[in-house]
């Protein structure tokens, strides 16, 4: 009780500006940000993505940055992303799609009034224009419950052009095993994760263990599709079903992958990598990274004393 107690405080520290501050002039921060943020610019995220290809792993690439509040800030995570994609594919890192991208819907626009949805969609049909010149692909992650209808509004628009644009499902909310069996169809991809956002009970499971079995409810399904399931998660026992189910379905290890976190189990991701399973790092990058880092504590107490020893020596 007292761990989702914590868990809820922070989420909601995820949306406050006064503590956002404070938290960004914290000395330990930078020691946090660097191990879950690949860095503040392309070089770093390049650098990063470089290096973990060396390992046999995977990448996407997520620039950081949440709700924008105007076209111009949207527009410019659109070319940010677009330019980004053009060095990957010069490095060659993009081949088979080695290295992708995630973006989020709220950094393109999503939440700008009435025609926020069509920005969001202009903006995101261009980064695919870019990922297809590239050889690569873009998966939409997934916000807080309210922008679910939407998100899959823009996957559907966008996989008419670009059927390879993959979205995450969260199995914390009640819908997503519906969810789950309307996209695990030929060709497409479905990163399942647990859920990182505060949301109500009407909407979501209250407890993790009902969210970890609607977790293996949906991958169930996932893997009995035609789609290509993406696990993503670090709990070695969801993990284990993963692997279990996939074999029941008879699933070739080519036909779906296991995806963490950057900074997160680094060693089970190099491990299974070196036994030449398909492993996918998420590595976000950029300036904004202040809701994310926060989401990330919220997952771990032994994340949170390391923040609020941070805090007491500011
Ligand atoms: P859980 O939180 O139960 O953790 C299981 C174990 O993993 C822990 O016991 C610990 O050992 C380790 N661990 C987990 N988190 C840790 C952390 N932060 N620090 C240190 N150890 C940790 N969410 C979302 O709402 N929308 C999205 O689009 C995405 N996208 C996404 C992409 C990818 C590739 C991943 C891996 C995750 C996401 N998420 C997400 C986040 C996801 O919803 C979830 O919050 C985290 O993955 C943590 O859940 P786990 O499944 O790892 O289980």
């Amino acid at each position: 009780v007292i761990a989702e107690a914590q868990r809820a405080v922070l989420l909601a520290a995820s949306r406050n500006s006064r503590l956002r501050e404070v938290v960004e002039r914290a000395p330990v921060t930078r020691e946090l940000v660097r191990r879950f943020v690949a860095g503040t610019g392309d070089d770093h995220a390049l650098e990063v993505a470089t290096e973990l290809r060396g390992q046999g792993m995977l990448v996407t690439l997520d620039r950081l940055g949440e709700d924008v509040t105007d076209a111009a800030d949207a527009a410019a995570t659109r070319d940010a992303y677009v330019g980004l994609l053009g060095r990957l594919s010069a490095l060659g890192l993009t081949e088979g799609g080695a290295v992708e991208t995630s973006v989020k819907l709220s950094a393109l626009g999503q939440a700008l009034g009435a025609s926020g949805e069509q920005t969001a969609l202009e903006n995101a049909r261009a980064i695919c224009d870019a990922a297809s010149l590239a050889g690569t692909t873009v998966t939409l992650d997934m916000e807080d419950h309210t922008t679910v209808d939407s998100t899959l509004r823009v996957l559907e628009a966008l996989r008419a052009d670009f059927p390879w644009v993959g979205a995450v499902l969260q199995s914390q909310l009640r819908r997503t095993e519906a969810d789950c069996r309307e996209l695990a169809t030929a060709g497409s991809r479905v990163r399942l994760c647990k859920g990182a956002y505060a949301q109500p009970e009407s909407v979501a499971f209250a407890t993790p263990h009902e969210v970890d079995r609607s977790y293996v409810r949906c991958l169930k399904v996932l893997m009995a599709g035609e789609g290509y399931p993406m696990v993503a998660s670090h709990d070695p026992t969801l993990l284990e079903i993963a692997d279990a189910v996939a074999r029941d379905v008879g699933r070739d290890g080519d036909s779906w992958e296991v995806q963490m976190l950057l900074g997160v189990r680094p060693e089970e991701q190099a491990r299974l990598a070196a036994l030449g399973r398909r492993v996918r790092t998420y590595v976000p990058y950029g300036e904004d990274w202040y809701a994310y880092l926060v989401r990330r504590l919220a997952e771990r107490p032994a994340n949170l004393a390391l923040l609020l020893r941070s805090l007491t020596s500011t």
